[in-house]
Formats: C-alpha cells, structure tokens, sequence
C-alpha cells in the first residue's frame, strides 16, 4: 500500500484516541512535554503562524497563549473537527492541506511549526517538504519543529519495523478498534538533523537543534 496514503488513513482512524498519547505513558515524558510547550510559546510568541499537520490541536493550544495568530492545517478533517472544539487564546482558523503543497501565496506568515510530522515524512521527500514550508515564510522567519528519539518504552506505540532495501523504517500499531497499521516512523541523530537542515538553513549548526531524553527540536530563523 502506498506510504503516504497509510499514514493519513492511520491517523484518520486515530483520531479520536490520539491524545491519550499525552499524559499515559511516563511522568518524565510529560515534563519534556511541558518545558517544548513553554519553549515554543516563547519562541514563535507574537508571531503570524503556519502551522502543518497540526492534528486534534494539541501544540495549537499551548501557543495560541502567545501567538498573533495560527492557521492551524492537517489533512485530516476528522482532526482538524476535534481541534476546532478546544477553546483558543488567540485568533486561530484551521483548513485541510496537504503539508507538500501548502495552498498560501510565497512569504504569507512570519513563523513555522511541525510537531511530530517530521518523522513521518518519508526520506525522499524531506528536501521537497522542507522547500514547501519554508516557501510560504516570510525572510526572518522563526520555525520550530518537535519529535522522537527512538526510545524504548513499554507498550508505547508499537514495534519498529525495517524492509529491507527501504531507507524508511516503520511503527507496527494498533488502534483500540483492533486494526493494525505499518506506520513510515524515521528517526534522526543530531548530526543527521544538522545534515538535513544545513541544506536549506543558513548557518544551521548543532546549536539549533535541542536534544533530551525523548524528543529532539528544532529552532531556527530563515535569513
Ligand atoms: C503524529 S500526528 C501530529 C499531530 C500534532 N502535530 C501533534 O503533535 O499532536 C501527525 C499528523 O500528520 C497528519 N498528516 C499525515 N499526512 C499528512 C500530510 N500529507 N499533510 C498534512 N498532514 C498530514 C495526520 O493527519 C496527523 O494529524
């Protein structure tokens, strides 16, 4: 089956249990979660915000604390309906758009975010994902991006998976309604994230990319 059309089935289907994914596992993981709020709501505070792959709105919620404003997008409508239930502390309107073409006119926000998708995008499409988004931001720009390491944790979220000759790796899961999904789940040192951001970031060193326990994020300005 097509990766790409896995993955947005995946989390069409998920969508309703999705956010039990914070808060069930670990008192720590909690706290990493916290302290990304905090440093994403200072980050992007006061900004005009793009958001991609948004989901149930989640992170959306933290920064609308300090944002100017969010354009919160998923391509999912059945996340994208639970997001629009959760109350906002700035202007924040959603729409459904694929995050590899984004339907905004060149440089229309002044900051970036993606939680938790960056894994998710298959390799041979980062370069093309990365040039989208950083098309639709305007020049002094800050983006902000979050995900995993690849932890170890008991029960969580599935079992990794590699196929041989496939650069991708993959999560096996299972949803509360028993089906079982093959997710493209990619994971990255700090070096390869320098790697990868270098291309398309001026000055891109390992001093924009935050690293702890179980996520790693992503910080930078575009020239
Ligand atoms: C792990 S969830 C992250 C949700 C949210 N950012 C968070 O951190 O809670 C990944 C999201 O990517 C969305 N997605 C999958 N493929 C996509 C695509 N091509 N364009 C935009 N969103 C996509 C899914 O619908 C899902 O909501």
């Amino acid at each position: 089956m097509d990766e790409d059309f896995s993955l947005i089935e995946y989390y069409r289907r998920r969508a309703p249990e999705y956010e039990s994914v914070y808060g069930r596992f670990d008192p720590e993981i909690e706290n990493e979660n916290q302290v990304t709020a905090e440093i994403l709501k200072q980050y992007l505070k006061g900004r005009r915000v793009l958001e991609v792959a948004c989901g149930t709105g989640y992170w959306t919620h933290f920064l609308s604390y300090t944002a100017k404003e969010i354009k919160a997008t998923d391509i999912n409508k059945e996340v994208i309906d639970l997001a629009k239930q959760k109350k906002f502390n700035c202007s924040v309107s959603f729409q459904i758009m694929d995050a590899y073409n984004l339907a905004f006119e060149d440089k229309k926000f002044n900051a970036g975010l993606a939680n938790f998708w960056f894994s998710h995008i298959p390799k041979k499409r980062i370069n093309q994902f990365i040039k989208e988004f950083h098309r639709v931001l305007q020049p002094g720009s800050r983006v902000f991006i979050t995900d995993n390491h690849n932890f170890q944790l008991s029960g969580y979220l599935g079992k990794l998976v590699t196929k041989k000759g496939d650069e991708n790796t993959y999560k096996l899961r299972q949803l509360r309604d028993g089906s079982e999904h093959l997710v493209l789940k990619n994971y990255y040192t700090i070096n390869e994230l320098v790697k990868i951001f270098s291309n398309h970031v001026k000055g891109f060193s390992k001093s924009n990319v935050q690293s702890s326990k179980y996520f790693w994020r992503v910080v930078y300005e575009l020239d």
